[in-house]
């Protein structure tokens, strides 16, 4: 998804908190600060064109720990730092856990049903349940086994064709949550299931929220109204096709696990326990069960991309890590097997490399916006009802005082030792998966898969800089042009098994 996706994302975001925006009073208490806006316009040209998380970060130096922008009448709130956070999307989850309402995405195109885009209320309530159900801490030990299973194809695929290794790691993450979501088990790149999610994952990232500007119909909803033929209204007829596709890409798994259960045959996943709990036919819960399981699905895989990529990007600029991590994966686990679970407690230092990852990559650096729902009061500032409120996961993630060098890739800053309040403080997991009644049903498979491929990774290959064929080193290159995913560009590197012995474990050929 390219900035000007995500910049018609924003547009479309504040066009719509626009139309249920605050009828604020006049009042005394002030905005937070934050940089002066023009007339009309309001800051809509202090806004970057490209990672907003950084433009964020310095507002946040200047002004302070929450910092208020206006951009045609309507408030961008950032909250820059984790104590502002929890105060408000936490604590006050109940009016901070709303999402923007876009007539174009959510009511044409089909997606308001989608749990991210979804709103504040009873609907979204069940989605979160029937999530905690498939992905809360006790559900994912049964899906260990199958974790481990698809670690092998993968590493055989990297060492294959390792200039692809983005496209390994989607088909990881695809294969993964198709199996715990579905029950399905894709076996080629042109599984039917795994293709129509890529195409519908563009089509939502690149057409639905982009355009290259906003889509007039938010501005005005009545255009929806407008007769097909109408000149100007052919975004009416995109909507037709991308709700068709993107309906289809709900349906279809969803109908091919029913039918399994159907004959019998359908093996235990998301869909086919909490269906078969339900003994009658409900179709409120098939609509939630189908729904969410597909916003489950999405959702895993441009996250995954993000962190294995900022992972593997940090290997091959820090042998010393990769070296060290080798030495303790040797010592524990020997070179006979791939690391397991059980052998995660013993593996301190590739623990720290993890964290360190989350920390470092930020996959979600601004979180995704939430809405206010009533006005609100804070130190003595004034928050309108529909402000669009950020959590500046970068700027926590970056902050000097609880990771000195913050830039610096160093998994022994977790070594350190520190009193008990510090210890857990520092640990990005409070704030990479955002905050309050929103944050991040997929942590627990993502803590689980990422690691496991992490450690999989470290025990059998080495990373290194690419060569050009001068023999001269190319240094990774990598660019953010993504701006809801802090996805890095795909960079040149040198990934290959680091001994006959790792081939062996891997079950590959050179
Ligand atoms: C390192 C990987 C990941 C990171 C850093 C991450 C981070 C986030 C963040 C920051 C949010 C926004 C929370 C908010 O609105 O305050 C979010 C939402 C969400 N994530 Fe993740 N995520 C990751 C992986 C996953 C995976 C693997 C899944 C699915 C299996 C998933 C499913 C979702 C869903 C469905 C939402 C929307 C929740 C809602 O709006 O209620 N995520 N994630």
């Amino acid at each position: 998804m390219g900035a000007g996706v995500v910049y018609a994302l924003i547009g479309g975001l504040v066009v719509a908190a626009y139309l249920s925006r605050s009828t604020r009073k006049k009042q005394s208490l002030p905005y937070p600060p934050g940089p002066k806006p023009l007339p009309l316009v309001g800051n809509v040209l202090d806004i970057p064109l490209k990672q907003l998380w950084l433009g964020a970060t310095e507002w946040a130096k200047r002004y302070g720990e929450i910092v208020h922008l206006n951009v045609f009448g309507v408030s961008l709130v950032f909250l820059n730092s984790a104590d502002v956070a929890f105060d408000l999307m936490e604590k006050r989850g109940a009016i901070y856990s709303d999402k923007p309402k876009l007539v174009m995405c959510g009511e044409l195109c089909g997606c308001e049903n989608m749990v991210a885009f979804n709103g504040y209320g009873d609907q979204m309530r069940r989605y979160r349940r029937l999530m905690q159900k498939a992905l809360g801490t006790g559900a994912i030990k049964q899906y260990e086994p199958l974790l481990e299973i698809e670690s092998h194809p993968f590493l055989r695929r990297l060492i294959a064709k390792p200039a692809n290794y983005v496209d390994h790691i989607r088909r990881y993450a695809g294969t993964l949550t198709l199996g715990v979501v579905y029950g399905h088990q894709v076996t080629s790149d042109n599984d039917p299931h795994f293709r129509m999610a890529e195409d519908c994952v563009g089509i939502l990232a690149n057409e639905i929220a982009s355009g290259g500007g906003i889509w007039p119909v938010d501005v005005f909803p009545s255009l929806q109204y407008l007769p097909n033929w109408f000149p100007g209204a052919g975004f009416k007829a995109k909507a037709v096709v991308w709700k068709k596709k993107m309906e289809d890409w709900v349906d279809e798994p969803f109908q091919a696990i029913k039918e399994k259960m159907k004959t019998g045959a359908a093996p235990s996943c998301f869909c086919s326990v909490l269906l078969e709990d339900s003994k009658t036919t409900d179709h409120q819960l098939e609509f939630d069960v189908k729904w969410t399981a597909n916003s489950m699905y999405a959702a895993s895989l441009d996250t995954t991309i993000t962190v294995m990529s900022h992972f593997i990007h940090a290997m091959v600029n820090n042998p010393d890590v990769v070296a060290k991590a080798q030495k303790e994966i040797d010592a524990i686990v020997g070179n006979g097997r791939l690391p397991n679970f059980k052998d995660r407690a013993n593996l301190p230092y590739v623990e720290c490399v993890w964290t360190e990852t989350l920390r470092w990559a930020v996959p979600v650096p601004l979180g995704l916006p939430h809405r206010l729902m009533e006005d609100d009061v804070y130190k003595d500032m004034f928050l309108g009802k529909g402000s669009l409120i950020f959590a500046n996961i970068w700027a926590m993630l970056r902050d000097e005082k609880l990771y000195p060098n913050p830039e610096q890739f160093n998994p022994e800053r977790y070594q350190v030792p520190v009193d008990e309040v510090t210890e857990k403080k520092r640990d990005p997991r409070h704030y990479v998966f955002g905050f309050g009644r929103r944050q991040c049903p997929g942590k627990h498979l993502i803590e689980s898969s990422g690691w496991l491929l992490m450690a999989a990774m470290l025990a059998t290959l080495d990373f290194k800089k690419a060569v050009d064929e001068h023999g001269n080193v190319i240094e990774p290159d990598v660019t953010f042009d993504n701006s809801v995913f802090r996805t890095p560009s795909v960079f040149k590197c040198d990934i290959r098994p680091r001994s006959e012995q790792a081939l062996k474990v891997i079950g590959g050929e050179l």
